[in-house]
């Protein structure tokens, strides 16, 4: 028998990482561990890192400064492990910088930590930031059933990794490697396995998720729009989402999909970066500003209530008043119903870091500010025109209240409904009552009494 443990594992980042930390438990849950959410009493700590910009990255190494000192203090003899992509760009470097570290783990070895973390139990600090040939899934543990509860009933699915796309910005194809797609058949066994555990809604995702190309059990390659049409067919599975797309790939056949698959989401998140043709090109994005409008008249004109999230870059090197004025000119024709908006990072050993004119740090800031104001407004007007409708939504977890039920409408946002004739897990018809700024509340309608009503009606 091993000794119970606690582990402690924190996600910073994008879904990939909340996917890859839940794989990190299941593993180690096999080893005896179970996860607490306070770092004071866990014999394992893994922080699981993002490299996007470097805010990311520094948070990294403020949580390691505080989790030295919590150690010192307690005196205690827990592990610190890194993991993610500030553990697979600056393994050697995080080890220098941070003596409490005991091991840095790469994505591609999540599979390897319960070696690794026998060799940093006996005191060796140990670094693996490895891309192995063979597939970490298929050394990776399912949840259990108990597992797959506690997460709720909406869960990621990674279906893709990595990224060919080389945007001049981006680090993600340095830290994650080249895409590699996980065969369709794996996919749907692992999806049918959550449905089987209580999922009801899963999201597909991976760095460039709609180049999706894995082997399909037919020998071909499957699209990522294939690969939606045989999980919609799974019994059970009542919704569908992918994130992250990039226009280029977005073919034919997946905009079809939004079309022809009720189950998947009329909400999209397809970063665009910036609205201006010039600094597209120079992001090496191989979209142009048109050709991502155009996509959002097919995107539309396939399914009429689909709404759009997006990612914006400010200050890209070499962006002009009239560039950052293209890309506010392109929000107020989208309308978008959420975005991100970032200032540009210059990331070390990308492309554009090197540029000649970068943007004065005053500038960013400035335009950030202009841009994040006008994507909140665009927001709060895709949120009112909700007010008095009634949408399908997911129950997933209990709100703050007695009686009070948190769930997801079909564009993401959180719905709070009060005394729902329903549980966790189950779809509601709920009408929006009211609109926040960061959820909605609804309200079940009253059950149909058809007759009389019809009666009273006619
Ligand atoms: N600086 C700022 N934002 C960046 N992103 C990626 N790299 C950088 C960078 N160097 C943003 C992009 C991407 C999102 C995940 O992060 O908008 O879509
Ligand atoms: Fe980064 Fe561009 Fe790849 Fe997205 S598509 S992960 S922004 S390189």
């Amino acid at each position: 028998m091993q000794q119970p443990r606690k582990l402690y594992v924190k996600s910073f980042g994008c879904q990939m990482n909340v996917y890859d930390s839940q794989r990190m438990a299941d593993t180690l849950a096999r080893e005896g561990f179970t996860e607490t959410q306070d770092p004071a009493e866990a014999d394992l700590v893994i922080l699981n890192t993002c490299h996007i910009r470097e805010k990311a990255a520094e948070k990294v190494y403020s949580e390691l400064g505080r989790l030295r000192k919590a150690k010192q203090e307690a005196g205690a003899d827990t592990l610190v492990a890194v993991a993610g992509c500030v553990a697979q760009a600056e393994g050697a470097e995080i080890m220098r910088r941070a003596p409490v570290v005991d091991l840095v783990v790469g994505p591609q070895s999540y599979h390897r930590l319960p070696e690794l973390l026998r060799a940093a139990g006996k005191g060796e600090r140990v670094v693996d930031t490895a891309f192995p040939v063979e597939d970490k899934f298929d050394h990776l543990p399912a949840p259990s059933r108990a597992a797959t509860r506690a997460r709720g009933p909406a869960a990621f699915l990674t279906v893709q990794e990595g990224c060919d796309k080389f945007c001049t910005f981006c680090v993600v194809p340095y830290t994650r490697g080249a895409e590699v797609s996980r065969p369709a058949g794996k996919i749907l066994a692992e999806a049918e396995r959550l449905v089987g555990q209580g999922v009801r809604e899963l999201t597909l995702i991976g760095q460039n998720v709609n180049a999706y190309h894995g082997e399909g059990p037919d020998g071909r390659p499957w699209s990522l729009a294939r690969l939606m049409g045989a999980l919609a067919g799974i019994d059970g599975l009542a919704r569908l989402r992918y994130t992250t797309s990039h226009p280029r790939d977005m073919g034919a056949d997946l905009i079809a999909a939004h079309r022809d698959l009720p189950q998947l989401m009329p909400y999209l998140h397809l970063p665009v970066q910036s609205g201006s043709d010039k600094v597209l090109d120079l992001m090496n994005r191989g979209h142009s500003r048109q050709t991502y409008l155009d996509l959002v008249r097919d995107l539309r004109a396939a399914r009429r209530d689909l709404a759009l999230s997006s990612d914006f870059i400010v200050g890209f090197p070499g962006e002009s008043d009239a560039d950052f004025e293209a890309t506010l000119e392109l929000v107020r024709e989208v309308g978008f119903a959420g975005a991100y908006a970032f200032k540009y990072s210059p990331r070390p050993g990308t492309p554009a870091a090197g540029h000649g004119s970068q943007v004065p740090e005053d500038v960013k800031s400035e335009r950030l500010k202009a841009l994040q104001k006008l994507l909140e407004a665009s927001k709060a007007a895709f949120d009112k025109s909700l007010q008095g409708k009634t949408l399908e939504i997911l129950l997933e977890k209990s709100g703050r209240y007695p009686g009070q039920l948190i769930g997801r409408s079909p564009y993401l946002q959180s719905v709070v409904v009060t005394d729902p004739p329903a549980a966790i897990g189950d779809l509601l018809a709920v009408t929006i009552t009211e609109v926040g700024p960061n959820s909605l509340a609804g309200r079940a309608p009253a059950p149909a009494l058809s007759r009389p009503l019809a009666a009273m009606e006619a």
